[in-house]
């Protein structure tokens, strides 16, 4: 039996003790008492001693010359808390950051060695920081969406849900571009179901976009309202160009109609927020600069067209209600536009992805998390935005795609006759 399991079962039987008025009982309590507070310190002193042996292990300490050699110094314990989940504050030498208990491999490390999955550390006052020992991880058991849409784009739709089980929503109102990369197969398009079936209802919004694979926008949205302002496939490159234009221009005729003393439209019934979905839109570009180019002084290349229209979208929609929804396997400026579209998004998230393709998007602040997260599981993202550090979550699932043709034929918002 563990130190651990012997602070579960003297707990247990402590709690479960029969409370009585007579001297046998009280005697009988607190004995479990005592043995619960002796099992406790037990534990205490076994975490202390493991937690001395990682330190070392993973050069999280000091070495110190003495007259007869070297001694090591660790990181003092203080106060122990059994859990779960299991806590115990921690001083810092000096020189050393509460970053370094999480800092490249040593968080999982650490962990395990104190039989946990992971590892979060929270600054306490001075040099003091609290860990906490998270039991599983918390982003292994999906969660499903259920079948829910927001009345009016101000309300907040569900992104994902943290680590530390924050389920965090996002209002398609919020002046915030969206960008979203990941490997073939990493969930970008799922996460996207269960984003677009939650907005599809809402009166003050607008589906429309770009989507050569023809399965996020496109037939599942015939009938409804959002379905004119959506073209797919790679057929006909030079509608969604067309459509891209259209969108520019009603953005242009929004900004002149701006109200005095405003600096934005409010989004109204006849006034949608738009959100512009962009799905696999290197794919698009690649396709468009594939084609055959106009000759001199006889039109702009395709490309060209589509790149100016979503730079537009991204530097001035966001007065006018535009929102882009960009989606790519990777945001590298080239594929998306140049360096400063990809700067405009405010909102982004990486689902699978290599780790210099995490730091492209997410800043230097990623860099230690890029090697776990490039074997993440599908739905497990990383999130920066939303005034949050970046940070790692789980986005919700709807089921099969079958589920989300069956959500939009329900809720989508229809054409008024
Ligand atoms: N949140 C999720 N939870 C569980 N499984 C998921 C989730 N998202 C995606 N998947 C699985 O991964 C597969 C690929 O997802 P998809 O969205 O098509 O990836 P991408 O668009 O990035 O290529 C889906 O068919 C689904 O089975
Ligand atoms: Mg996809």
């Amino acid at each position: 039996m563990t130190a651990l399991e012997r602070v579960d079962r003297a707990h247990t039987s402590y709690r479960s003790g029969a409370r009585g008025p007579g001297l046998l009982s009280r005697m009988r309590e607190r004995r479990a008492q005592r043995e619960y507070e002796a099992s406790v310190l037990a534990f205490a002193h076994a975490l202390r001693g493991e937690f001395r042996e990682a330190c070392t292990g993973l050069g999280i300490c000091h070495y110190v010359q003495v007259a007869v050699g070297v001694t090591v110094r660790t990181p003092r314990v203080g106060e122990v808390r059994p859990g779960p989940p299991l806590t115990f504050t921690v001083e810092l030498l000096p020189g050393q950051e509460p970053g370094d208990f999480v800092r490249k491999e040593n968080a999982p490390r650490l962990a395990h060695t104190l039989g946990g999955h992971g590892l979060r550390v929270e600054p306490l006052a001075g040099r003091w920081v609290r860990l906490v020992v998270l039991q599983h991880d918390p982003l292994c058991d999906g969660f499903g969406l259920p079948s829910l849409t927001v009345a009016a784009g101000a309300e907040a739709v569900i992104l994902g849900r943290t680590e530390d089980g924050v389920t965090l929503g996002h209002a398609i109102a919020d002046p915030a571009h969206l960008g979203v990369q990941g490997q073939n197969g990493s969930g970008k398009s799922a996460f996207c179901y269960g984003l677009l079936s939650q907005l599809a209802a809402a009166p003050d919004v607008l589906v429309a976009g770009s989507d050569i694979t023809g399965l996020l926008l496109g037939r599942a949205w015939d009938d409804t309202a959002h379905r004119p302002h959506q073209v797919t496939g790679t057929a006909d490159i030079g509608a969604h160009a067309v459509l891209l234009e259209d969108l520019v221009a009603e953005m242009d005729r929004r900004l002149e109609a701006i109200p005095p003393r405003r600096d934005k439209i409010e989004p109204t019934l006849a006034t949608p927020t738009v959100l512009v979905v962009l799905e696999e839109f290197p794919g698009l570009l690649r396709a468009a600069d594939g084609l055959p180019k106009p000759k001199r002084g006889e039109g702009v290349p395709l490309g060209d067209r589509i790149r100016s229209s979503v730079l537009r979208l991204l530097s001035e929609g966001r007065k006018a209600a535009f929102r882009v929804l960009m989606l790519a396997q990777r945001f590298e400026a080239t594929a998306v536009g140049g360096g400063y579209a990809r700067d405009q998004f405010a909102l982004r998230l990486s689902f699978r992805v290599p780790a210099d393709s995490l730091e492209m998007l997410h800043g230097t602040d990623a860099r230690h998390l890029g090697q776990e997260h490039a074997n993440a599981a599908p739905g497990v993202a990383y999130l920066s935005g939303l005034g949050r550090d970046c940070e790692r979550i789980r986005v919700p699932h709807l089921g099969e795609y079958g589920e989300y043709c069956d959500r939009l034929a329900r809720h989508a918002r229809r054409v008024h006759r």
